[in-house]
């Protein structure tokens, strides 16, 4: 008599996700957070994979351009939203855009495992807050965790591209044209 015991698959799941303007179809099983299949499906491993538990904001991503953590959401609830990774953030020609130079000019990273998550929490939050108070900064970066920086020069990153971006608007003019992506 064969004892071993029976071993069954959960049942696979087609399906289409939008992410950085460009559309997916991905076969996975129901249980698979977006976080694993923007990694191993889709290969985009700039998001990184810390605590797990939604703690540390190193998976974070925009859904939706609201920031969200990718390690807490199946990948089957992000159907039909728009997905940004810390890929979306660039020149358009590869090269970094204003906000990561930023953080590089500020030394806002050391080791830089925590870095896509706040490069993608600020973008998203300073298209939805061009204005936004050093404080405010403070306060918004709060939510992610670094264990090198001591947050100092995130803060004064990201505030640094948010009053740049504003100089470069000094007329009224629609904030998000100093996004270059
Ligand atoms: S890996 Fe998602 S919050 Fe830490
Ligand atoms: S730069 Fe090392 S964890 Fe933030």
């Amino acid at each position: 008599m064969n004892t071993d015991p029976v071993v069954t698959h959960p049942p696979l799941q087609l399906i289409a996700l939008d992410v950085n303007g460009e559309q997916h179809e991905v076969i996975t099983e129901p249980r698979r957070t977006l976080v694993d299949v923007l990694r191993h499906d889709l290969r985009l491993t700039g998001t990184h994979v810390g605590c797990e538990h939604g703690i540390c904001g190193a998976c974070t991503v925009l859904v939706d351009e609201r920031p969200v953590r990718a390690c807490l959401m199946f990948a089957a609830q992000a159907e039909g939203a728009r997905i940004r990774t810390v890929e979306s953030l660039s020149d358009g020609d590869g090269g970094l855009n204003d906000l990561q130079r930023a953080f590089t000019e500020h030394h806002a990273l050391q080791c830089g495992f925590c870095t896509p998550g706040f490069l993608i929490l600020a973008d998203g939050f300073l298209a939805e807050r061009p204005d936004a108070s050093k404080e405010e900064i403070r306060e918004v970066v709060a939510s992610n965790l670094c264990r090198c920086t001591g947050y100092q020069t995130i803060v004064e990153a990201i505030d640094a591209c948010a009053t740049a971006r504003r100089g470069a608007c000094a007329t009224p003019c629609d904030m998000s044209a100093g996004k270059e992506h």
